[in-house]
This record gives structure tokens, sequence and C-alpha cells, in this order.
């Protein structure tokens, strides 16, 4: 979790490939299905391009289908969802269902971290301006903040309260963030 811009993709693909578990991007699924003009592009293009948040249902779909593909099995990680109260209830079931299913090596008691990286919303606007990505213009880059606000933030305390919450300042070089993320998370031990 954590605003646009604060390097969740960023952190998520480095983490994956050292640990060699798929980084699942929602956003760079729905960018996919975009470009690709599926009816599922279609519908979410609209809600992208305003900075809201495509629909709960969809989003539930698209993670319920990533997560039971093969290379899901043994680990993954999410990288913008869940994104609201809704998504995280469904995750939680979704994986009580995927830890029982037959044949998953998915160990239950690994349970589940929830990700915030935290980082001002002048540095979030300066570095989002400089990537300069279809949404990544003034106007829908404080729209994506005011709907994080909104809908997304709630999550940290939802996590925190279930002692599932790692919080890491995201405003320091990749590097650093990168390193406690690896020994918050280090899955070795
Ligand atoms: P999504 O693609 O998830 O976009 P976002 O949340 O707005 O996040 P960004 O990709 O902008 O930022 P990031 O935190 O990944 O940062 P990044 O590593 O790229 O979602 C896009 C849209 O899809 C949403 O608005 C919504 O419409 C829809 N959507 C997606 N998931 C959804 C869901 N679950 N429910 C409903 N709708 C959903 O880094 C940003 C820049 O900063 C890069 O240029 C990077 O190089 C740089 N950078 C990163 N880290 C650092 C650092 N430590 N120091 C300096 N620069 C850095």
């Amino acid at each position: 979790m954590g605003p646009p811009g604060a390097g969740k993709g960023t952190q998520a693909q480095i983490l994956g490939a050292l640990w060699k578990i798929p980084h699942i991007s929602t956003g760079e699924i729905l960018r996919a299905c975009v470009v690709a003009k599926t009816a599922l592009g279609l519908k979410a293009q609209a809600y992208m391009d305003r900075g809201e948040l495509v629909p709960d249902q969809l989003l539930m779909d698209i993670v319920q289908e990533r997560l039971n593909e093969p290379d899901a099995n043994a680990g993954w990680i999410l990288d913008g969802f869940p994104r609201t109260v809704t998504q995280a209830t469904f995750l939680d079931k979704l994986l009580h269902e995927l830890s029982g299913a037959e044949g998953s090596t998915s160990n239950p008691k690994c349970g589940l971290k929830a990700v915030n990286l935290d980082v001002p919303d002048d540095i979030l606007v300066s570095r989002l301006l400089s990537r300069g990505r279809q949404d990544d213009n003034e106007e829908t880059i404080r729209r994506r903040l005011q709907v994080y606000r909104e809908q997304t933030e709630p999550l940290i305390d939802f996590y925190s309260g279930r002692q599932q919450l790692v919080a890491v300042d995201g405003d320091r070089a990749m590097e650093l963030v990168t390193a406690e993320l690896q020994q918050s998370l280090s899955i070795d031990s």
C-alpha cells in the first residue's frame, strides 16, 4: 500500500525478482487491458483517467483469477491491492480458500503482511510529474491522492489492528527502502 508515487511498483518489482515470486500489480494488469481494448479495459479506462478507483468487483475478479495461477502457489507480492476495506475483506476470504485448496503449497502460518510506504505529498507529486504516465498530470494526481486518503488510508488501521502492518519510510534512496523491506519481510526467518 501507499499513495501514488510512493514506490510500490519499484519495490515490489525488486523484491519479486529477489525472492523469485510474482509481482502482481493491479494497475499494470488494468493498463494492459486498456491497451488491448478488452471489455475490462474499456470499462476501467474512464475511472483510471479520472484518478478514481475501478469498481471493487472488477478488481476482485482479476485478483481471484491471478492468484489461482500456478506461479502464485508459493507466494506473491500484490502491488496496489487491496485499496478498499471491501477488497481487503475479500482478500482474507480468498487466502483462506486458497490455503485449503487441494495441491496448494500455501502455508497459512506464513500469513499476510501489508506494507505501507509513507512519502510526503510534495515528493509524490514531483516524482509522478517527472515520470509522465498517462494518469500523471497534476489534476489526476491530486484526485488520486484524495481517493487514496479517503478509501485506502483506512487500511492502515485495518492491518495495524491485526498486527499485520509493516510501515516503512519511503522518502529515502530506493536501496535503503529495499533493505528495510527485506529485513522486515524476511521470508527466510
Ligand atoms: P497503480 O498503477 O497502482 O498506480 P498508483 O497507486 O497511483 O501508483 P503509482 O504506480 O503511480 O506509484 P507507485 O507507488 O507504484 O510508485 P512507483 O514505484 O511507480 O494504479 C493506477 C490506477 O489503476 C488507479 O488510479 C486506479 O484507477 C486503478 N487501480 C489499480 N489498482 C486498483 C485497485 N486495487 N482498486 C481499484 N482501482 C485500482 O514510483 C513512482 C516514481 O517514483 C517512479 O518514477 C520511480 O522511479 C520513482 N521512485 C520510486 N521510489 C523512489 C525513491 N525511493 N526515490 C526517488 N524516486 C523514486
